[in-house]
């Protein structure tokens, strides 16, 4: 018999796990299906970057193993006929408005996308007639702990969102739960921690960091504004948690699995490293809203072109003064703040043997590579 492709949906194919779970699926011979949104300019960027000249399996080309579909998460007749149409084995419901601090501003279209896009979904496998065949792989987020009843959070954690978004998700999770427990479906949670990447959206703050370390680096920018640095997260590298992703998929039961690497780092842990991948340490002064950051670094740049630190040279004989390079500005506080997220990833060490790969360090030193040869390249 000949080997059979299999194919997978994933909607928020353009965003950062989007373009890495296409990188893995497409290495692993899947014909993959994503769902994008029309938008004035093409919005693939992630994808072409990651996947553009991946050598396929079979000799296959990216045209005859990648299929990118217009749609939306809030437009339910799309979503039925796609999943119709596409009869996919698996679907990685991927599509969010992802923004924890945008979803206080836009509640009802976060919950129109994250919770009810979720349904939509779910109900087109069934409507579909899909039930026994397709495994759904939902999108599910430590947001869900929000004010943290225990720590590390676990599976039987139980959940208490802080922000819209967290909310949505909530409605999400246990839609994904009932639908598995009411029509038999392999429907499952990965209930991941935070995950980043150089391919990170530029207002998470993670990769705000990097691009603005990256900037003052060249002279470029005079510092960083920053909301709550005393926030700690669980970061992990999104090219692991993916293989988390696809990992849930192929085991023999549906469940929920936390992802996760159970370790934690506050916001300002995250600057300090940042810096310190050039070599130029950063001292903290004050509290609250008067606290800064100061370092050494290159004078701003007095016709906008980066000058400073050149990757693989370093800072060279750029002169450089000692200033204040982060402040805090309150704009950038929540209504509501999830101060600590830690995971414990027990389960799916256990379980599906998933064990993240990419240590802290690795993934700042990664991200600010990344973004000081971006500032040179632009
Ligand atoms: P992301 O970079 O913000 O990507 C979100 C994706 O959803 C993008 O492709 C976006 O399309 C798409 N999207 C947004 N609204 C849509 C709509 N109305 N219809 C169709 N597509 C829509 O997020 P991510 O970091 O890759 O996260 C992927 C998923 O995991 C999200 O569901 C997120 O909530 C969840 N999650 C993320 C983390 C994390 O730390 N990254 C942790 C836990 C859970 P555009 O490109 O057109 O905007
Ligand atoms: N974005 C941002 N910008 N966050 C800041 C800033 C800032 O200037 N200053 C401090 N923070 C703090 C936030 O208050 C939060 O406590 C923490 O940094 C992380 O913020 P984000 O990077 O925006 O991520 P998030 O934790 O709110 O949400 C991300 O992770 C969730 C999983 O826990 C998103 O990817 C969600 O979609 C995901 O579900």
């Amino acid at each position: 018999m000949g080997f059979m492709t299999k194919k997978a949906f994933i909607t928020g194919i353009t965003g950062q796990d989007g373009a890495y779970l296409t990188h893995l699926l497409l290495t692993k011979g899947y014909e993959v299906h994503g769902l994008m949104r029309r938008t004035s300019q093409f919005n693939n960027a992630r994808i072409q970057e990651l996947c553009g000249h991946l050598p396929l399996p079979g000799g296959a080309s990216l045209e005859e193993r990648l299929f990118l579909h217009y749609g939306d998460s809030t437009d339910s007749l799309n979503i039925t006929t796609l999943v119709e149409d596409i009869q996919p084995d698996e679907i990685y419901n991927l599509a969010a408005q992802s923004h924890v601090k945008v979803s206080f501003e836009m509640p009802v279209y976060t919950c129109d996308v994250d919770a009810l896009g979720t349904l939509r979904i779910l109900e087109a496998v069934r409507q579909a007639r899909l039930t026994e065949k397709t495994h759904v792989y939902q999108a599910s987020t430590s947001e869900l702990f929000g004010k943290v009843q225990e720590i590390p959070q676990t599976e039987k954690t139980p959940f208490y969102p802080r922000s819209p978004y967290g909310v949505a998700k909530l409605f999400a999770y246990w839609m994904t739960v009932n639908y598995r427990e009411s029509y038999g479906m392999f429907a499952s949670n990965g209930i991941l921690f935070n995950h980043e990447s150089p391919f990170r959206g530029e207002t998470f703050v993670t990769r705000k960091i990097t691009l603005a370390v990256a900037r003052i680096l060249n002279g470029l920018q005079s510092h960083l504004e920053l909301g709550n640095m005393d926030a700690k997260r669980d970061w992990g590298h999104a090219r692991d948690f993916v293989e988390a992703m696809w990992r849930i998929l192929q085991h023999d039961e549906p469940g929920d699995f936390i992802i996760a690497t159970g370790e934690q780092h506050s916001v300002r842990e995250f600057v300090t490293l940042a810096f310190e991948f050039v070599g130029i340490p950063i001292r903290w002064e004050g509290t609250g809203l008067e606290e800064v950051g100061i370092a050494r670094v290159p004078f701003l740049s007095a016709d906008g072109k980066a000058v400073g630190f050149v990757p693989g040279h370093g800072l060279g004989n750029v002169p450089m003064e000692e200033r204040v390079v982060v402040k805090v500005n309150p704009d950038f506080f929540r209504p509501a703040e999830v101060e600590t997220l830690l995971g414990n990833p027990e389960k799916s060490r256990s379980v599906l043997g998933w064990n993240a790969q990419t240590s802290f360090p690795q993934l700042v030193h990664e991200m600010m590579e990344y973004d000081l040869r971006k500032i040179h390249a632009d």
